[in-house]
């Protein structure tokens, strides 16, 4: 990732621990700006806190938040989380989100779907007017259907990329395929786009959150700001 803006990013995650409350169940988002999160929490948590317990969106942040002491718990023991934090690729001002630059979208829409609250944090390189001009929409496909999923994306207008890592095919938490979806135009109705690609059988889930998040903690040169839609 991009290491200039770091301080940014930790800035949001900082800002953002200190939503946590005693006692709450808290979804773990995944990424560079989550790990500052975690980390701020393992902190909090150090100094007194006591949380319920997390439900990490990926392997990797399960990782990071159980080795710095942070509990963690499942969705099979926790139905509802209180607060869920996670970072984004894409925002634009309605609060709607592209996610998924790191993979981990499908864990990271369940996490923030079963949360009463979800807060997403960034730098603010984050915003954006309209959504899909600077990255693409990640799309989380079972690989059993690759080739007629591609063709039905396609269909829409997008031009598809299937996600590469270190000279491989990537393949999620869940085993299947990412296709990377380029609007070039920007997308000018992402719940449309987000409905169709739905449809499509063999679409597990897209990275389009759309009217999930309820404020945005968005950190820069000039400090942190909470945005609401
Ligand atoms: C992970 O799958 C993504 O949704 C991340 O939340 C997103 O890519 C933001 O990542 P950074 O915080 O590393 O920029």
């Amino acid at each position: 990732h991009d290491i200039q803006q770091d301080p940014w990013k930790q800035a949001a995650g900082e800002a953002a621990a200190q939503l946590v409350e005693n006692d709450m169940v808290i979804g773990l988002g995944t990424g560079s700006t989550a790990n500052f999160l975690i980390q701020a929490l393992a902190r909090r948590i150090q100094a007194g806190l006591h949380i319920v317990g997390a439900i990490p969106s990926s392997e990797t942040s399960k990782t990071l938040a159980s080795n710095l002491g942070i509990p963690i718990t499942t969705l099979d023991e926790h139905q509802e989380i209180d607060l869920c934090i996670d970072g984004a690729d894409e925002i634009d001002p309605q609060l709607q989100l592209i996610k998924g630059g790191g993979g981990a979208l499908l864990r990271e829409k369940i996490v923030a779907t079963a949360s009463r609250r979800f807060v997403v944090i960034a730098d603010e390189s984050k915003l954006v007017e309209r959504l899909g001009l600077h990255f693409p929409v990640p799309v989380e496909v079972i690989p059993f259907a690759a080739t007629p999923v591609r063709r039905q994306l396609e269909a829409l207008g997008a031009s598809v990329q299937l996600r590469q890592h270190e000279g491989k095919v990537f393949i999620s938490e869940n085993h299947n395929l990412i296709f990377d979806c380029s609007f070039p135009q920007g997308i000018s109705n992402p719940a449309e786009l987000d409905a169709h690609m739905q449809q499509i059988v063999g679409v597990v889930e897209t990275g389009l959150f759309l009217h999930m998040a309820q404020s945005a903690i968005v950190a820069g040169p000039t400090g942190v700001k909470t945005i609401s839609p």
